[in-house]
Parts: C-alpha cells; structure tokens; sequence
C-alpha cells in the first residue's frame, strides 16, 4: 500500500512536469524539414553555422590529457575556477572569490543545483511569466511549488507589487532572468533595487531567507552598447547563473558557472551543500571543457551579426504590419502574431518552411519567438513568407 502511494505521487510529479512544458516539446518534436532547401530555423537559439575556429582549437588543445589526474575523480580545475572567477567579477562589478564560484554543464545545471539544495518539499518558488520553458519543471522535480508572476504587458518589466503579493511563509526562493528570454529586456537597475527592497522586507517578515536565483544565460549578448546588471549587486542572498551556450553558441557543449554573492549569508555553509550537491548532481563539465574555460572565457560569438539581424527584421517586419519591439539583448524577436492562436499562426508559417515557437510555449499566446541565430540567408528567405502571413491573416483577408 505504501509502495502504491510513493509510486503515485513520483508520476504525479512527473506528469506534472510533462503538462509544464509539453507544448513547446511537442512543438519542438514536431516532425519538419530542418535539411529542405528553403528551411528558415528560427525555432530554438541553435546554432546553424560551425562554431568558430577559435572556438574548436580551444576544445581541441583541451581534450588532450597533460597528466593521469586529467581523467581522475577529484575538485574542479582551479586554473578554470579562477579564471572564471576573475572575469565575472571584472563583468559584474562583483567582488567574487573562486571558493563562490562553481563550474556547471550550463545555466540549467546549476539551477537544477541551486533548487536541489535550497529547496524542502512544499516550498514555493516564485517565477517571472513568461519564463523560460523549463523552470517549472524543475521546481515540480523537487516537489516544490512554482508560483507565476505575469510581467508588466507590453514592456515585459518587473512588477513589483504583484511580486510582493506573490509572497507567502512558503516562499523560499525567486528566479529572475535578466536579459529575458523571450523579450530581451535587460531588467534596469531601479527595478533590482525594488526587487531587492521587497525579498529583504518579506524574508524578515516570514523569517525566512529567499534566495534570489539570477539566471544570466545572455548575459554577454548586449546590443547598442548597453550593459546588464546583476541583481546581485543589490540583494545579498543572490546566486547568478552563468553559461557558455549563448556567448559561444555551442550549446551541446556543456559548460557554465554559478557563483554566490560574496554577500550571501551563510556562505561557508552553502559552499559546502553546493561543493557535495555538485559531485552528486553530477553538475560539474567534464574535464576537456575545464580545461577550455580560460581560453573559452575570452572568446564571444559575432554579437554585431546578431544586432545587424535584429535589426534587418524588426525593420522589415514593422513596415509589413508586425508589433515588435527591438530586443535589448539576447537572441529573439517576440512579436506579436496577427491571431490569437499562435499555435495555428505558426503552423501556417511551418507548412511554408519559416520555422518558429508560438508563445504558448511562453504562456503568451498572440505572440510568437524568432531566434535570431538564424543565418542571414534564412532571414531574406523568410521575410516575404512574414509579409504573406500577416496578408493572409488580417481582418481585410478573411
Ligand atoms: C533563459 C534561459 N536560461 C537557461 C537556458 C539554458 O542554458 P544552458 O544551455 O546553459 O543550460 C536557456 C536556454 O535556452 C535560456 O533561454
């Protein structure tokens, strides 16, 4: 009987995290042509070009062995912890120290890890809407509880007071993403600041810390000459989530970092519990891609070939009727589509090659997302199919 009842609440727990991000897996698995001729890949932040020569010569002096503790059980490699260690706090403003900082297999590694450790069943884990497709499942695998805040419409700022009204005696932590996928807001510091003023406020009144979970993955893709601010300079109880596969477009090739703010309280004590949760999580990159990380963390893509993208569509796309905004940074378009159903807008799209995620996979339906990492080839390609789409699909049309 017991055994029945475990067994049933491990699949409701899973099912769970299936109905999370169902839509935008199925829409990802769906079957289509990504090798047709005419195939415009605007799906998913991919890559579709090689990465750069540079990048694979740095993998490649990487992956050869120097000594037999290359291939050992053991620490991270130091030399990669510091390196990290000293260009995030040159990015950041941030005065790190490498025992803050630990190597993981990208941002959602060290999420995963963040969440293992902070977080007791039942407690409930606040998140911006629309987030990032897989933060919901992951809260669900702990047996904790997401709780969605919907961003301001339009702006895709911080609301603040219904983050405050968020709050309960069960919130343990928060997840912010800043630069925001899907919008490519860059969060201003004044709304950091507000965020920051509110989680000190409720964590005194609840007596109990929340633990700001910064996910920075885009980070380093900034257009127009604009820079990010971390959260982390504003709240003690912050940890950031840094990753490779934005900056170097590669994301197969797993690799990032966390680090905690050298603010954080208790910090000897979640040094350890993020020290003994990587080994079991699993959550530290393997040692070719340590070995790469001084030389990776030097390298970035061609963020002026994704600005000049941006703004070739947001462009073309506004004088053939579209409402979208210019991101700030990151690697998408999130405009509006000419329906509600964003489902079967994208389908049209799809039956013609030009392929892109409805913004039901963002819980924003009326909207729709283009990755920018498409080719510029893809982009002229699809740019009359856009035009035809919003023809067929205006009032004036049907
Ligand atoms: C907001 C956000 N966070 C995290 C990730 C995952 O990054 P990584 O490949 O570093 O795990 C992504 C990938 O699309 C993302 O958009």
């Amino acid at each position: 009987m017991e055994i029945s009842n475990r067994e049933s609440a491990i699949a409701g727990r899973a099912a769970r995290a299936l109905a999370a991000v169902g839509p935008i897996m199925r829409f990802l698995m769906q079957a289509r042509d990504l090798g047709h001729p005419d195939a415009c890949d605007f799906l998913a932040g991919n890559p579709l070009e090689l990465a750069s020569q540079e990048y694979v010569a740095a993998v490649q002096r990487a992956i050869q062995p120097d000594s037999p503790a290359y291939f050992r059980y053991g620490p991270p490699w130091q030399p990669a912890v510091a390196a990290v260690t000293a260009a995030l706090a040159g990015r950041l403003g941030l005065e790190l120290v490498p025992e803050d900082v630990f190597l993981t297999r990208g941002a959602s590694s060290g999420l995963v890890l963040l969440l293992r450790i902070l977080l007791d069943p039942g407690d409930e884990v606040v998140m911006m809407s629309p987030p990032w497709f897989f933060y919901e499942a992951v809260v669900l695998a702990e047996s904790a509880e997401p709780v969605k805040v919907p961003l301001t419409p339009g702006t895709f700022d911080l609301d603040l007071p219904a983050i405050e009204r968020a709050i309960t005696p069960r919130t343990r932590a928060m997840i912010v993403n800043t630069p925001h996928n899907p919008s490519g807001r860059i969060y201003p510091e004044d709304q950091l600041r507000g965020l920051a003023e509110i989680l000190e406020r409720a964590s005194a009144q609840h007596h109990r810390r929340i633990y700001l979970l910064s996910d920075e993955a885009y980070a380093r893709i900034l257009f127009d000459g604009r820079a990010m601010v971390t959260p982390a300079r504003f709240y003690p109880a912050t940890f950031v989530l840094h990753s490779y596969s934005k900056t170097l477009l590669a994301p197969s090739q797993r690799a990032g970092y966390l680090a905690m703010s050298p603010a954080m309280p208790e910090r000897e004590q979640l040094r350890r519990a993020l020290m003994l949760g990587s080994i079991s999580a699993g959550a530290t990159p393997d040692t070719a891609m340590q070995h790469a990380m001084p030389e990776l963390e030097r390298q970035i893509i061609d963020v002026a070939a994704v600005e000049r993208r941006r703004d070739r569509m947001v462009v073309a796309m506004r004088d053939q009727g579209y409402a979208v905004e210019s991101p700030e940074a990151g690697f998408y378009l999130f405009p509006r589509s000419p329906i509600a159903d964003g489902l079967e807008f994208c389908g049209w799209l799809d039956e013609r090659h030009v392929y892109t995620l409805p913004g039901e996979a963002f819980e924003r339906p009326g909207y729709f997302r283009i990755s920018l990492t498409a080719t510029d080839e893809m982009v002229e390609r699809a740019l009359p199919v856009l035009a035809d789409a919003i023809r067929s699909f205006s009032p004036a049309a049907s």
